[in-house]
């Protein structure tokens, strides 16, 4: 009896405060505990909602936080967003929707503890994954590296997060619980000697008593761990729980479990199929979690919108994303309730009680907080924008010297104009150039063709020239990448250009040297110059024959800034159709609103009605390529962001295309083990080859489909390749339908995405992936997906590897 007394006692001090109570104003502590993190002493299951302020307007944070708390959250997962604070090197700027101290205090107001994830690197679908692009003006530097400018910007920044945050950490009396260091470095590389240093420079910037941790996935932590650092893993909806946490359950038993990201949704990229993820298997794995004690934070509880410029892209190849970071995350882009929202608000009312780690069950629920009221949206009738203004009219600087990039020519983003002289070529011929991203050639101001580097183009055609034509390039930049190593992305044209014909059987290629570069940056004040008509490059090319001429007459008349006016009585959010126009930037009364692309998904762009006012408004809208209809738009009060307009599906089988593998000898055929995890296939002997042919002939489940998550080759040394250059040359059947399925899902370096044939399209399965070159491989590594029993993964497969390409591509 006493001892039953004794365990009731114990097990009552140990119930946990996950309670929805105000975060207190004095000093407190958080703390590792077993298997267990303890706030004030007392056991506490995180449940944190992943916000990032700068993607929603300051004056909603307060709706924001309050939907987060009436999902029966009571912690904040934030990111810092290093490049929107430090715009230019050595200008900070925590003031507005940059105003994190405010963003945090504002969090205790209501209750909320908060996790800061200071990066330097954050990932998030940001520009440059967060770091400020002129970092990239040291050519050289080593990005995410102890390069010693890297070290250097990155402690300068650090401390300034550290004046705004230091003082607001839990044992200062604030409700900063934990910050974390660096962010999924596993996908980068390994350094532990360079996360250490981030480390000490978070401890030296006033982070020096509050519980720091590192966040991965599952198969990659190890690589870059640290011993006096917390682990928690980063996985997505409809994962494998316990496989997830197995590997940090063998090498650290007693640590508190935390899921730091567990995916709601996904985010969006031009000319790919809006990502949704189905509640029930959200709400399955934060339930599943909640019933272990597992922590979590719900990565995007709300995702908000990539204002401006500040979408970043993905890679391998370049995918940027979209203006709207939706996610398909519980509470939407305008802060409303989605059908996910309710379902796991119901789920979580029955975790809103306290947990008792000792019997592993949750107290009595309490009343979750009332739902605040959402915003109201406006319908805008359709309007005109009829001023026009030419882009190469807001030109603001102009060099003649070699090509530049925009870096060099000190200038974040926008675009560029590059010209120079032809020479004659009295045939057709070839145009290379790396632009970075979206190119367009005119000669003599006639529209020629583009190059998009999401299409992997590098060249096209050029007519016949006279000596003494004009070669007009326009590049505009889009999102930097924010993933793997491809995140040191310059803009603009990247090398040489090179125009090669064959002249009188003579193989000939010329590199102009001789270049005007003219810098656009994306701002709106540029916008306005442009209307007021300071057009700085004209007058540079009054000296150059013809040339306001040409520009004048030419495709790149219609390219450039369009403005209307819309009169409101009443405002509210609102989302601007864009349908009738090309591609571009959106400003309305000076708010960088995002891009717009026809080719979708998304169509029309959220505008919140705070940055809306009585009376006249003004929309600009830059259009780089022209507008497709008439010169208007409408509001609406529902979002477009699911509607595709491309000329040809995403999928990879081009018409015609029947792989013919007769007389091929595969290299190595085999049987996978079923099962979740990574698995490794060693060839018999080197192989060389530039294509490789997966051949999946039935799947462990008998289902007439299959899927495969990620997949890598491995070198000479037996090490993973890069696949930087990898594209799907072909797939014989892609699942466009369910979700965005393609075959590049096998190296898009995110483990939870994957490729998937269609249900009922009969085996055997391929995929031919073209790495861009001959490379010598010793064996390959193979992920199925990772939800529980790995579904639709191969059983039997071939491989093939060829230096040509196979017969019927
Ligand atoms: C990773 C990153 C996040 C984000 C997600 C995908 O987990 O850490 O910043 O990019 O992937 O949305």
């Amino acid at each position: 009896m006493k001892h039953l007394l004794f365990s009731l006692a114990f097990a009552a001090s140990f119930l946990c405060c996950n309670s929805l109570a105000a975060a207190p104003a004095q000093p407190g502590s958080f703390k590792v505990g077993n298997k267990t993190f303890l706030l004030n002493d007392k056991p506490f299951v995180v449940k944190a909602a992943e916000v990032h302020y700068p993607r929603i307007p300051r004056e909603y944070w307060d709706q924001r936080i309050k939907m987060c708390k009436a999902l029966g959250m009571n912690t904040l997962c934030i990111y810092i967003f290093w490049n929107s604070h430090e715009q230019q090197e050595g200008v900070f700027d925590f003031t507005g929707n940059n105003d994190i101290r405010a963003f945090v205090q504002l969090a205790q107001q209501n209750g909320m503890w908060v996790i800061v994830r200071p990066g330097p690197y954050v990932c998030a679908e940001w520009e440059m994954g967060g770091l400020p692009w002129w970092l990239l003006k040291k050519k050289d530097i080593r990005l995410r590296e102890q390069d010693p400018y890297f070290m250097e910007r990155l402690e300068i920044f650090e401390k300034k997060v550290g004046e705004q945050l230091a003082d607001l950490t839990i044992d200062k009396g604030g409700p900063i619980i934990m910050v974390q260091v660096e962010n999924e470095y596993g996908s980068y590389g390994e350094d532990k000697p360079y996360i250490s240093a981030v480390r000490d420079c978070l401890r030296k910037s006033g982070f020096d008593k509050v519980e720091l941790f590192q966040c991965d996935w599952s198969s990659n932590f190890t690589k870059n761990g640290l011993d006096d650092l917390t682990w928690t893993m980063n996985f997505g909806t409809g994962a494998n729980i316990d496989q997830e946490f197995k590997k940090l359950g063998e090498l650290r038993p007693n640590s508190p479990k935390m899921c730091s990201e567990f995916w709601s949704g996904w985010f969006d990229k031009w000319g790919g199929r809006h990502e949704t993820r189905g509640a029930e298997a959200m709400v399955d794995g934060i339930t599943q979690m909640l019933d272990r004690g597992i922590s979590f934070s719900l990565y995007m509880t709300h995702g908000g919108t990539n204002w401006g410029h500040w979408a970043g892209a993905n890679s391998p190849g370049f995918a940027p994303d979209v203006t709207s970071y939706d996610y398909d995350a519980p509470i939407n882009e305008a802060g409303q309730t989605t059908d996910k929202f309710w379902t796991l608000r119901k789920a979580m009312e029955k975790y809103s009680g306290d947990y008792d780690p000792v019997t592993g069950k949750w107290g009595a629920p309490k009343k979750l907080p009332a739902v605040p009221k959402e915003f109201p949206t406006i319908a805008i009738p359709k309007f005109e924008l009829n001023e026009f203004a030419p882009l190469y009219g807001a030109c603001a600087s102009n060099v003649e010297a070699g090509l530049k990039t925009f870096e060099e020519m000190n200038m974040g983003w926008g675009s560029m104009l590059y010209v120079t002289d032809l020479p004659d070529i009295p045939v057709q011929s070839v145009l290379k150039i790396d632009a970075h991203d979206y190119a367009q050639v005119f000669v003599d101001g006639k529209y020629i063709g583009k190059i998009d580097r999401v299409k992997h183009e590098t060249s096209l055609i050029l007519p016949p020239v006279k000596g003494m034509s004009m070669l007009s390039i326009l590049v505009e930049g889009m999102g930097r990448i924010n993933f793997g190593r491809a995140i040191k992305d310059f803009k603009g044209i990247v090398s040489d250009v090179t125009i090669s014909a064959e002249v009188l059987n003579i193989e000939t290629t010329w590199k102009p040297k001789a270049w005007f570069n003219s810098a656009i940056p994306d701002s709106y004040q540029n916008a306005i110059q442009a209307f007021e008509g300071k057009q700085q490059l004209i007058q540079a090319l009054e000296k150059k024959k013809n040339a306001i001429n040409i520009f004048i007459k030419g495709g790149l008349s219609k390219i450039g800034y369009y403005r209307g006016y819309f009169n409101l009585k009443k405002t509210g959010d609102t989302f601007l159709n864009l349908e009738n126009w090309g591609k571009g930037q959106v400003y309305v009364n000076g708010h960088a609103i995002g891009r717009h692309w026809y080719i979708g998904p998304q169509q029309t762009l959220y505008v919140p009605g705070c940055w809306l006012k009585k009376g006249q408004n003004e929309v600009i809208v830059l259009d780089v390529i022209g507008p497709r209809g008439e010169q208007t738009i409408e509001g609406l009060q529902k979002p477009i962001i699911d509607k595709l307009n491309l000329d040809r599906p995403q999928t990879h089988r081009l018409e015609g295309q029947n792989l013919d593998l007769s007389g091929e000898k595969p290299v190595k055929e085999g049987e996978f083990k079923s099962g979740n995890g990574w698995q490794e296939v060693k060839f018999d002997q080197p192989v060389s080859g530039r294509y490789v042919c997966i051949e999946a002939l039935n799947s462990h489940n008998n289902r007439e489909y299959c899927c495969i998550a990620e997949w890598y080759m491995l070198g000479a040394n037996g090490t993973r390749l890069s696949r930087e250059s990898w594209q799907v040359a072909y797939c014989d059947d892609e699942d466009i339908e369910s979700g965005n399925k393609t075959g590049d899902k096998i190296f898009d370096l995110q483990e939870s995405t994957y490729w998937s044939t269609n249900r009922g399209v009969q085996f055997p399965h391929y995929l031919v992936i073209d790495l861009g070159q001959d490379q010598t491989f010793t064996g390959f590594q193979y992920l199925p997906r990772v939800e529980a029993g790995a579904p639709e993964s191969i059983r039997q497969y071939r491989i093939y590897v060829k230096s040509s390409l196979f017969k019927g591509l």
